[in-house]
Formats: structure tokens, sequence, C-alpha cells
């Protein structure tokens, strides 16, 4: 298939890229870099032997969008561009409904004009909002309690009525859990413009030696040591649930919403102590309040994606920190140490 993958230079968006090359689609990436590397796209080209097309544009420039369409006249879109920073939604809400809410339409309408109707698009777990119950499954209430999880939840709602507005359309929405890890080359890996925002890559710029130390943000929640426990999932086996999803898009009609996860949590602890073991690295660490808006728990119920898209996470919290380590003390400072 010939397939666009918008944000296709971030870290998610990289990381299926591969594995969609690896499947020989004909693949388009349209990327502005706002927060991502011309050079993960390299390198990825590098890693897969393969060539493919690349647009430097932004998501919400319509022009561009229809050029994309009349150009490579993709077959299906995997859509990740948009913005992901749940501290800044709150400070710059506006910026947030504008990419991801207006670069979603933008990109349906060139879809539309262009007779493309697949869709996979990237979405959260943070949709759900604090859990009525755990682990969360595709039915839990959605009440997401940021701007960036309302992003994401209202672009999921303007998908559903997208997709029933003809009987052509085809649209899968990936609620990803907690992304991690890095490719097994260690050439390809998460890369935040700034201090990280997310447990691993702050712990791996501790070991790494870029940051003195972590802040575990409350030792006070109702999980087994006090700290926050998560469903961490490899980014290699969130990139395969893109090819999953590609599939089922091609073969069905209509929407359906998936949790990309594991089904198994990690306390922040058990994060530092396995990547102590992974690194070799002492993680220093003090305890430090809660951080706003953050819930005690959060698992996914991945019972739906094995048995519809055929699909279920192979790699441990040890593989998860072991290439999390591997890209990060090969790249110390990212892809600026090129
Ligand atoms: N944490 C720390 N110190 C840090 C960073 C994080 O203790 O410096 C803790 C958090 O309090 C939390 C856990 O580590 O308990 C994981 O935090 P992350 O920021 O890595 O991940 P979140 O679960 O808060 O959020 C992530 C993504 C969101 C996404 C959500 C989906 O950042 O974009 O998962 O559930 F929406």
């Amino acid at each position: 298939m010939r397939i666009l993958i918008t944000g296709g230079a971030g870290y998610i968006g990289s990381h299926t890229l591969l594995e969609i090359l690896g499947e020989k689609h004909d693949v388009c990436v349209i990327d502005n870099y706002s927060n991502s590397s011309p050079v993960a796209l390299e390198r990825v080209a590098k890693l897969t032997n393969s060539n493919f097309v690349k647009v430097a544009a932004d998501v919400c420039d319509e022009r561009a969008l229809n050029n994309v369409f009349e150009d490579f006249k993709p077959e299906a879109v995997i859509h990740f561009a948009g913005l992901k920073a749940v501290g800044e939604s709150a400070a710059v809400p506006l910026k947030y409904y504008e990419h991801n809410v207006q670069g979603t339409i933008a990109l349906l309408k060139a879809m539309e004009a262009s007779g493309c109707d697949r869709i996979v698009f990237s979405s959260s777990a943070t949709v759900y909002g604090e859990p009525v119950y755990l682990p969360y499954d595709e039915d839990h209430p959605c009440a997401p309690t940021n701007p960036y999880g309302r992003t994401k939840y209202f672009v999921e709602e303007i998908l559903k009525d997208w997709a029933h507005s003809n009987d052509r359309n085809s649209v899968v929405l990936l609620r990803y859990f907690n992304p991690v890890g890095a490719h097994s080359s260690g050439r390809i890996g998460e890369d935040p413009d700034d201090i990280p925002n997310n447990l691993m890559p702050f712990v791996s710029q501790v070991a790494v030696g870029r940051r003195s130390k972590l802040q575990v943000f409350g030792n006070d929640y109702d999980t087994p040591d006090g700290t926050g426990l998560r469903d961490y999932i490899h980014v290699v086996d969130l990139a395969r649930a893109h090819v999953a999803a590609v599939d089922y898009v091609a073969k069905n009609r209509g929407v359906d919403a998936f949790n990309i996860g594991t089904g198994k949590g990690a306390t922040v602890l058990e994060v530092v102590k396995a990547f102590e073991a992974a690194s070799g690295r002492e993680i220093p660490y003090s305890f430090g309040p809660r951080r706003a808006g953050d819930i005690a728990a959060s698992i996914a119920d991945p019972a739906k994606a094995r048995k519809m898209l055929n699909w279920q996470a192979k790699h441990s919290l040890k593989d998860m920190c072991e290439s999390s380590w591997e890209w990060q003390s090969g790249n110390p400072n990212g892809y600026r140490s090129d």
C-alpha cells in the first residue's frame, strides 16, 4: 500500500516508519521537525536500505497537504503529527487545539478530496482520565483531565463522525499507554528537545550524566511502593501495532479503538531499579511532591487488540531499559550527537 505517515520523524513515528518499510509498503513522511530531527529519517533509510518520500511541512498547511495527496496518492494515513506535552497544553491550550484538532481536520479534508478513506490515529490512554476501574478496557468512560488529553479525545470524536459519514471510511484509534525503549540497532530513539517531561528519558539522561538526579513525583500513592504505576510498552511493540492496524483498516470499514499496552504495570522505583540493572549505573533520586494531574495507576486491558488486531506486546521491562540505554549511551546528545 502507499502510506502517508504524518510526524514520521518523531519518536514513535520513526520506529513505526521502520517497521512499515520492513513490510514493503511505499511511504511518504510529512514532518515539520518541530520536536523531531531529519537525522532520524536518514538513519531509518540506512537501517532499512529503502527509499521513501520526505516532505518538510506542517500538517496544518492545507496547500502542502493537497500537493502530497496529488503527488503521492496515499491509500492510507498513519497520523502522528501533533503536540504532546501535558503541562504546556494547560499553558497554551489554543496552540494544542490548533495543531492537534485543526491539523487532523485539514488532513481529513485532503483525504476526502483525493478519495483516501483509511486512517490510523495516534491516540492516548490519557483519553480515559481518572480510572473508574482498572485495567482500562476500551469501554471505560472517557474524561481526559488536561487540554492535551482533550485534543486526543476530540479528534477521536471527529474521526468517529467521519467514519460514519459514508460506508467506505475506515478508522483505527490506537490508545497508547506509556511508550519507552528504542530500536535494537541503538540508532533511533527518544530525543526530547528540552528537559524531558517523561520518566524514561529523564532516567536515561541521569544515567548518562546529562542530569544529576531524578525527582520522583510522589511516594504516597496507593500502589505497592507508593510511587506512580504505569503500563510501559516497548516502542517497537507499539510500532508493530501500527503494522497490524494498517492491515486492519485495509480489510475493515467503520471505526474501532484499541488499547496498546502490555496489561502489566511498573512503579517509578521498579523502573529505576530495572534501568540501573540495564545500564550498570546508579540513578540517584529523591522524593518530591506529586505532579499536578497525575493519577496513581494506569494499566491497559489489551485483550481487544490481541483478538481483533492479532497483536500482542512481546518485550519486557528489561528489554525496554536495555534498549533505552543502548540508544542513550550511543547517542548521549540524541540526534545532535551526529
Ligand atoms: N515521574 C517521576 N519523575 C519524572 C517524570 C515522571 O516521578 O521526572 C513519574 C510520574 O509521576 C508517573 C510516572 O513517572 O508516575 C510516569 O510519568 P510519565 O510522565 O513518563 O508518563 P505519564 O503516565 O504521566 O504520561 C504519559 C504521556 C502522556 C500520555 C500518558 C498516557 O506523557 O502523553 O502517558 O497515559 F497521555
